[in-house]
């Protein structure tokens, strides 16, 4: 989905020789054909938006393997792309890299204070590691050699080319599908997990491709100074929540659904709240652009198309 929306923003912006490679053409998690890849293609720039990626469920059930490819994807890019001489890599990790009791809104220094959630612990200690392989590198190379490896955090994502999948998939996405086949079939009512309360943020996924563009593009005087060696990464959202009631029901609105809506309270909630601080980069030029209806409705048209 990022990847995807990454390159649509790079040409939208001129750029014309942009290397890509599907997981079935390349296995990141293959040292000797990662290292084969950079050897070949010799990038100047690197965006590492490949991931093993999933909700509650899928982190719950596949924890080995969201730890073991996630830090193999990402040793295995951030290495050879060093020594391929890549000067300029962009990480991107997630907000769940913060301790499950982090302040609210989360700040980019609360890193590595507290225990993170449980269920995605795997995933959130590989995409640490993604980090503090980024800035290792550069602590290490980054005179001698002039990199410049950077990281940004998104909050939960959607859009265009999302995972739709009925248990493997986040909560938008699944939530469109149970919509729309609740529609189609003319259900009475949907019935949600949980009692509806927690907050959460969402950003549509090509602010977080411009997010990711501008941030690569920063110039290093700012990006040096408005980060530090050891905590050099970037929240990317929009700053603000909405319950997952309000979510649902503006799903509901743009699907159609014309049944009534039930919460489970004998299901859990999650996190009572889980907002990022982003205005580190909101100060530094970029906002999000596409509202929330805007973006379900773009996203339901794009699952209309790949169901
Ligand atoms: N989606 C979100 O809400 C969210 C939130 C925060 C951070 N992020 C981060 O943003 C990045 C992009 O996420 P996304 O939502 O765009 O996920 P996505 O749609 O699942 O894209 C990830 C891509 O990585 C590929 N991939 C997985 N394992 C691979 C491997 N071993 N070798 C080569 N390719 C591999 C996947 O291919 P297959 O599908 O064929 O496996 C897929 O094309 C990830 O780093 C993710 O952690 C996402």
């Amino acid at each position: 989905m990022v990847g995807s929306a990454i390159v649509r923003v790079l040409k939208a912006e001129g750029q014309t020789h942009i290397v890509t490679r599907t997981h079935e053409a390349l296995d990141l998690t293959d040292q000797a054909a990662v290292r084969r890849f950079f050897a070949e293609e010799r990038p100047d720039q690197v965006y590492l938006a490949a991931a093993n990626v999933g909700g509650i469920h899928a982190n719950s059930t596949y924890p080995a393997e969201f730890i073991y490819q996630n830090l193999m994807i990402e040793a295995n890019v951030i290495d050879a792309a060093f020594r391929n001489g890549v000067k300029k890599l962009l990480f991107l990790g997630s907000s769940c890299i913060y301790p499950k009791l982090a302040e609210q809104p989360m700040r980019e220094d609360a890193l590595l204070t507290g225990q993170l959630e449980p269920t995605n612990e795997p995933y959130a200690i590989a995409k640490i590691a993604g980090i503090k392989l980024c800035e290792s590198y550069n602590r290490q190379y980054g005179e001698s050699h002039g990199i410049d490896y950077r990281s940004v955090m998104p909050t939960n994502l959607y859009g265009p080319g999302d995972n739709y999948h009925p248990e493997n998939s986040h909560v938008i996405p699944a939530l469109i599908r149970r919509f729309h086949e609740a529609k189609m079939s003319h259900v009475p009512s949907v019935t949600i997990w949980g009692t509806g309360t927690p907050k959460r943020e969402f950003l549509y996924v090509d602010d977080m491709a411009r997010a990711s563009v501008h941030v690569m593009n920063l110039a290093k005087t700012t990006y040096d100074q408005h980060t530090d060696p050891m905590c050099s990464h970037f929240n990317v959202g929009t700053g603000s929540d909405l319950t997952i009631k309000e979510l649902v029901e503006s799903i509901k609105t743009v699907i159609g659904y014309e049944g009534g809506i039930e919460f489970d309270p004998f299901k859990p909630d999650g996190s009572p709240r889980k907002l990022m601080d982003s205005k580190r980069l909101h100060s530094l030029g970029w906002v999000p652009t596409v509202g929330l209806e805007e973006g379900l409705a773009r996203t339901y048209a794009d699952f209309l198309n790949n169901p």
